[in-house]
């Protein structure tokens, strides 16, 4: 990162195109007080900017100051948040104004003070810094993710946190050149209006010179996530295993997915559904031999997160036989204690 050129000259770029192409937002006005920074950041965390622009002012001047909110029934704090939705962060705002008060003080500059107050995480407690206090330390909200992922051409989950790392590394040199509050604002409206997620405009971008994203002829690739994969289909084939002790069940693995639930003989393949063969085999191997399916068979689909299970159960009936631990035979009150996954309840259930 250190290699790249120019990074003063990045800044100055930015906060000219912010000169001329900025949007005038009501939390920009001066003055930049920290309560009027913090409320501003509180609805705009969930919340589009033309949503919440008409809002600000009416919110301030019936609550202007930590002490009027502090004070304010609950009742119309919540009605001044109508339309914003997540009315936690207006019961947050008005805890936090209530502990302040309490305590005679304002809202503090230091980092780990904010960050304990209600509803104050690393993004608010860095953008107070920032846009109140003058404090180099980058708000890094998916905007400034994005941006400076690309400008460092750094690939992969903007999320993760070696990302989130690299970052804030890379702002927080930028934040030490300019006016914290100022190239905050440019950032954000770069990311909202050039620098976006899904069509970088890259021809008009301040930053095109010296942008990692812009070189590899792929910048929509970098600082966003990918969308998730299609769940793949694996087909099912499970056994009920009646006999007059109960049912066979064991349980999984502790490790690894569904880990510790219990679970019913069953087949799973990526392609072709899974033959009565197949599953007979398996049911050798709990000890379970010469089964013929009883007549009765019902579907089971169930979608996971990654991947979906369709396919059958097929009701065997058969004598109780020692089962290959650690299978056993469960009656009606073992089952009841046991946990199953939901995937497998139709086999329990009898596909009722
Ligand atoms: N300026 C300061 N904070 C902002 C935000 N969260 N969104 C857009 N512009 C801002």
């Amino acid at each position: 990162m250190s290699q790249i050129p120019g990074n003063g000259g990045a800044v100055q770029s930015v906060l000219r195109w912010y000169d001329e192409e900025g949007r005038d937002l009501p939390w920009r006005q001066d003055p930049r007080t920290p309560y009027r920074v913090l409320i501003a950041e509180a609805m705009l965390q969930q919340t589009r900017a033309e949503t919440v622009a008409p809002r600000y002012e009416v919110f301030l001047q019936r609550f202007p100051d930590l002490q009027a909110l502090a004070a304010a029934p609950q009742d119309e704090v919540l009605r001044s948040w109508e339309g914003l939705g997540y009315y936690a962060r207006a019961r947050n705002l008005q805890r936090l104004a209530q502990m302040l008060t309490a305590q005679g003080g304002g809202l503090p500059a230091d980092r780990a003070a904010l960050i304990g107050l209600p509803g104050v995480g690393e993004y608010i407690a860095s953008a107070l810094r920032s846009f109140a206090f003058g404090i180099p330390d980058p708000p890094l909200d998916a905007n400034l993710r994005r941006i400076a992922l690309r400008y460092a051409g750094i690939p992969g989950d903007p999320l993760d946190a070696a990302s989130g790392a690299a970052a804030r590394k890379l702002l927080a040199d930028w934040f030490q050149m300019a006016s914290p509050a100022q190239l905050g604002d440019a950032l954000m409206d770069l990311g909202a209006r050039v620098c976006t997620a899904r069509r970088p405009d890259c021809a008009v971008c301040p930053l095109q010179e010296g942008c990692a994203a812009v070189a590899s002829g792929a910048p929509e690739e970098f600082g966003v996530r990918r969308p998730k994969a299609a769940p793949r289909t694996r087909r099912i084939l499970a056994a009920q295993i009646v006999s007059p002790q109960g049912q066979a069940w064991r349980p999984r693995p502790a490790k690894g997915m569904l880990g510790g639930l219990w679970e019913p003989p069953h087949v799973l393949s990526e392609e072709d559904a899974p033959s009565l063969d197949d599953l007979r085999a398996q049911l050798a191997q709990w000890g379970v031999e010469s089964a013929e399916p009883a007549g009765e068979r019902w579907p089971l689909k169930h979608v996971f997160t990654h991947q979906v299970w369709e396919g059958e159960v097929i009701r065997f009936v058969v004598q109780a036989g020692p089962l290959v631990p650690p299978a056993r035979w469960l009656d009606a009150r073992s089952i009841a204690q046991i946990a199953v996954p939901r995937a497998f309840r139709t086999v329990l259930a009898g596909g009722k």
